[in-house]
């Protein structure tokens, strides 16, 4: 693996391309796609007789990780417990041996996910870790390995890593599900050929939304704060947006659960601060359209990153629409990420930052 930019300016730019390509070894390693099941490979702990599970990580791994939590609940009605690693260890929350534990980090190394990671061992929990570096600490002191595949990631904004995590979370989650008896032979074969299809829908969206992010970053480099808004699995993406604007382009972003935009945010919007929201044509659509309709109504600009579904189905003023295309939605997550790292990428690119070594930001953060 030769680790070089190639033809892109930046790593992360590289990175982000890389995704379809990664996302596939990934998925090849936990599903069976002649028989369009899910394999042993997901099967290293056994869901079927766990009570919960506890997940804790940093950063983008957290996001990650939350989104794998509404999957784990949905298709294998395991209840989740998930905290950022740092109050995770210090919680002194009750965990039982019958519950498992999965620790996501990309490099391996974190100190609080590893801290988090000793304190389950110490309560006799089933170890599992979903991490980049198979070498690494985090590897070697759980139980289980469930590695996403994504090749060596440079950028400190992660982001092929991000994608492929969720790859693998749901692979999980649809594994367990199997083994737990809450998804049948026939949805596991659907929701194997959905995610079979995702390497191809992500290389059209990186064509389709690259010229649409690439002008909207003038648009947002002129910004002071940003609010990211979605609901259910888009709610952890909006923050992973926000996350990856504030890190790379130092533009203050927040991502907000759609429905508390009243109980606090609306206070600030103005023609001055652009509302990204993230909402595909799925059973929250109408909802979050509704939250739209508030800022709306207080002149706020609206960048609304929908599909071709709901691009049609809403007829509110937007500063820019991006309609992706349709598709299920196990695989909305990762493919919506897609326009979300562009836009923060080519905002960085326009305002002229270090976009693969953001200032104060390291790759691994080995110290508490
Ligand atoms: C640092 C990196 C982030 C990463 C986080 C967790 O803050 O800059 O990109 O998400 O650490 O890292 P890990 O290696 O545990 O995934």
């Amino acid at each position: 693996y030769v680790v070089d930019k190639g033809n892109h300016r930046h790593f992360m730019e590289k990175e982000i391309y890389e995704q379809p390509e990664v996302i596939s070894h990934a998925l090849s390693h936990y599903m069976n796609f002649a028989e369009n099941t899910i394999g042993s490979n997901a099967s290293e702990i056994d869901f079927k007789s766990v009570s919960g599970l506890a997940i804790s990580a940093c950063g983008t791994a957290y996001l990650a990780g939350l989104i794998g939590k509404y999957w784990f609940e949905r298709y294998a009605r395991l209840p989740v417990e998930i905290d950022v690693a740092s109050e995770f260890r210090y919680r002194e929350m009750p965990l039982q041996p019958s519950q498992a534990a999965l620790f996501i980090s990309q490099s391996g190394e974190t100190a609080d996910t590893l801290a988090s990671l000793r304190y389950c061992k110490d309560n006799g929990l089933k170890i599992g870790a979903v991490v980049n570096v198979q070498e690494s600490t985090i590897a070697r002191e759980s139980d289980a390995v469930f590695p996403i595949m994504a090749g060596p990631e440079i950028g400190v904004a992660s982001t092929k890593a991000f994608t492929c995590q969720l790859a693998v979370l749901a692979s999980l989650a649809i594994g367990a599900g199997k083994a737990r008896g809450t998804v049948s032979a026939d949805e596991e074969k659907g929701l194997v050929r959905q995610l079979a299809e995702m390497p191809r829908i992500m290389s059209r969206v990186l064509n389709l939304v690259q010229p649409q992010m690439e002008s909207l970053s003038r648009e947002l480099s002129k910004c002071r704060d940003v609010l990211y808004l979605g609901r259910g699995t888009s709610f952890p993406l909006a923050m992973e947006g926000a996350l990856k604007l504030k890190e790379i382009s130092y533009i203050h972003a927040e991502g907000y659960a759609a429905g508390e935009l009243k109980h606090g945010p609306i206070a600030l919007i103005d023609e001055n601060m652009p509302v990204i929201v993230i909402a595909p044509y799925d059973r929250f659509f109408e909802k979050t359209v509704s939250n739209m309709q508030e800022v709306a109504a207080r002149g706020g600009r609206i960048i609304f990153i929908t599909d071709e579904a709901g691009a049609a189905a809403s007829k509110l003023p937007t500063l820019a629409t991006i309609a992706l295309p349709n598709v299920p939605e196990i695989i909305a997550p990762m493919i919506f990420s897609l326009p979300i790292q562009l836009l923060a990428y080519h905002t960085a690119v326009f305002m002229g930052t270090d976009v693969d070594q953001p200032r104060n930001l390291a790759k691994s953060v080995t110290v508490e």
